[in-house]
């Protein structure tokens, strides 16, 4: 912890993969840091137990795939939306909801008694009442159910910040459960201009217990058809999430190693001279970095040379101007989809080192993701939602390809202090910039 309070990334907007009561707190306390860092003392744990069941579900997401399917029920709620929209009728039987409903997203929560809470905070936004009232296009809404209001702090966020927080609880067009275990990230009606204007998304997964949003929001029942949409309530707020850098800082345990190199190498001063719409970072957990090996570690944060070495690998893990989910493509020209498909999907992306291309592979199958980077180093953890772009948790330091035999990083991960300066010596810095990387 204690490094991590020293990095000026503290100042930084908001908390992510918190449950949102101590997001909130955060949030009324931008101004007085101290207090700041007496909450994060509570983080690591929390960080720690979603890393780490995280990892186990992404390796086990095709055995839950199919248990997923058969979300336990909130029967409660259940009741509350039939009745919402039939008074009178009462029970109905609780398995799915084929029926749909001749009420708006907006009517049904606003008249059912489970969603009192997010309603008035809707009720405060005419225009987003209009959109989830009207039918001139269907959304998906994430609704928080009321006691995921309890215990929130006193001091009330900014209208500026709520609005935000509400919008991006509004999926753009259906996802229904069934779509949502072929999907990695939605889209929201939250447009974020640090990702040039595009929609901010929500990252989901599936487990054992059911579909999570940005690893904290479960889904507590599914699939209330709307006439303009679908309604799945949720146990916790969404909260949107903070940039790249505070994000990392709060998972300290996972990435001290890289925010460490972060500072050695005063990695902020240069970060914030660089114009990005968006970005895509690759992060070494402390792993990945002890893979490299004793010597090659030694080198990098213990000598004044390595230093140099070390802030050439960290602008590898960094692409500018392009922000890549598994399931969704952000640059200066807009915004595509990627096919869910068997076949490889190839990127070459340019990091900020030399403009070097980073090469990524992804293979999107029935909800299923496999994501690599420079040939064998593998995304352990994809989508980490953030402000201004998307973390992936790679399993090995990626280190630029060897000039003149292809693009594979090496298979074990650890490398000789030699090796690391053959293939870095040409990008370390005030280095002669190469104009062409085939040139080279
Ligand atoms: C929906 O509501 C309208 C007006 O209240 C009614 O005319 C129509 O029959 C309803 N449709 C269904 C399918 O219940
Ligand atoms: C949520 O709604 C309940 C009852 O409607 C109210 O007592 C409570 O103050 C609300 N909580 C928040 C945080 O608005
Ligand atoms: C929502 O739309 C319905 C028509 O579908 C309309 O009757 C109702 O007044 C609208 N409610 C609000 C709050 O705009
Ligand atoms: C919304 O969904 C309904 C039902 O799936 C469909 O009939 C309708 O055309 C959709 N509306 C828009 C604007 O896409
Ligand atoms: C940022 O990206 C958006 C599209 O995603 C584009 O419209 C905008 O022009 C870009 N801004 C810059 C400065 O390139
Ligand atoms: C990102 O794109 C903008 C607009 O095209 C450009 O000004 C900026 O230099 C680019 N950033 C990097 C790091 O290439």
């Amino acid at each position: 912890m204690k490094f991590i309070q020293t990095l000026p990334y503290v100042a930084l907007a908001t908390a992510f993969v918190l449950p949102d009561v101590e997001t909130l707190k955060q949030l009324a306390l931008t101004e007085t840091p101290d207090e700041v860092h007496a909450l994060w003392d509570d983080i690591p744990d929390t960080a720690d137990a979603i890393f780490g069941n995280l990892k186990d579900k992404v390796s086990s997401v095709k055995q839950d795939f199919h248990t997923a399917i058969e979300l336990a029920l909130d029967e409660e709620i259940d009741d509350a939306f039939d009745l919402a929209d039939h008074p009178g009728h009462g029970h109905h039987g609780h398995h799915g909801h084929d029926h749909t409903s001749n009420l708006t997203i907006y009517q049904l929560i606003s008249k059912s008694p489970y969603t009192t809470n997010f309603t008035k905070l809707v009720d405060e936004y005419d225009d987003i009442v209009e959109l989830l009232n009207s039918t001139k296009a269907n959304y998906t809404l994430f609704v928080p159910v009321d006691s995921a209001f309890a215990h929130l702090p006193d001091k009330k966020p900014s209208k500026e910040f709520v609005e935000a927080v509400v919008r991006y609880h509004i999926g753009l067009d259906v996802y229904s459960g069934l779509r949502i275990l072929h999907t990695q990230t939605i889209p929201t009606a939250l447009n974020e201009e640090l990702l040039g204007g595009e929609p901010q998304r929500l990252r989901t997964s599936v487990g054992l217990f059911g579909i999570k949003l940005n690893f904290y929001a479960s889904l507590i029942a599914k699939d209330f058809k709307a006439k303009n949409g679908v309604i799945h309530p949720i146990n916790h707020i969404l909260v949107p999430p903070p940039f790249v850098g505070r994000e990392l800082s709060l998972f300290p345990n996972t990435f001290s190693t890289l925010l460490l190199a972060y500072e050695k190498t005063d990695f902020v001063k240069f970060i914030h001279g660089v114009k990005t719409n968006g970005t895509t970072v690759f992060a070494p957990s402390n792993h990945a970095f002890a893979k490299l090996g004793p010597r090659a570690n030694a080198f990098l944060f213990n000598t004044e040379k390595g230093l140099g070495y070390l802030k050439a690998l960290l602008k590898y893990q960094i692409v500018a101007n392009a922000t890549l989910y598994s399931d969704a493509y952000y640059d200066n020209y807009g915004k595509k989809d990627l096919l869910e498909t068997e076949d490889v999907q190839h990127y070459d992306l340019t990091t900020l080192l030399h403009d070097l291309p980073i090469r990524v592979d992804i293979k999107r199958w029935g909800g299923w993701v496999r994501f690599w980077v420079n040939g064998f180093n593998r995304v352990v953890v994809r989508d980490a939602v953030a402000r201004n772009g998307v973390i992936h948790v790679v399993e090995k330091v990626p280190i630029p390809p060897h000039k003149h035999h292809g693009a594979a990083d090496d298979e074990d991960g650890e490398i000789d202090v030699e090796g690391l300066i053959e293939r870095l010596a040409d990008y370390v810095e005030d280095a002669d910039r190469p104009q062409d990387w085939s040139d080279l």
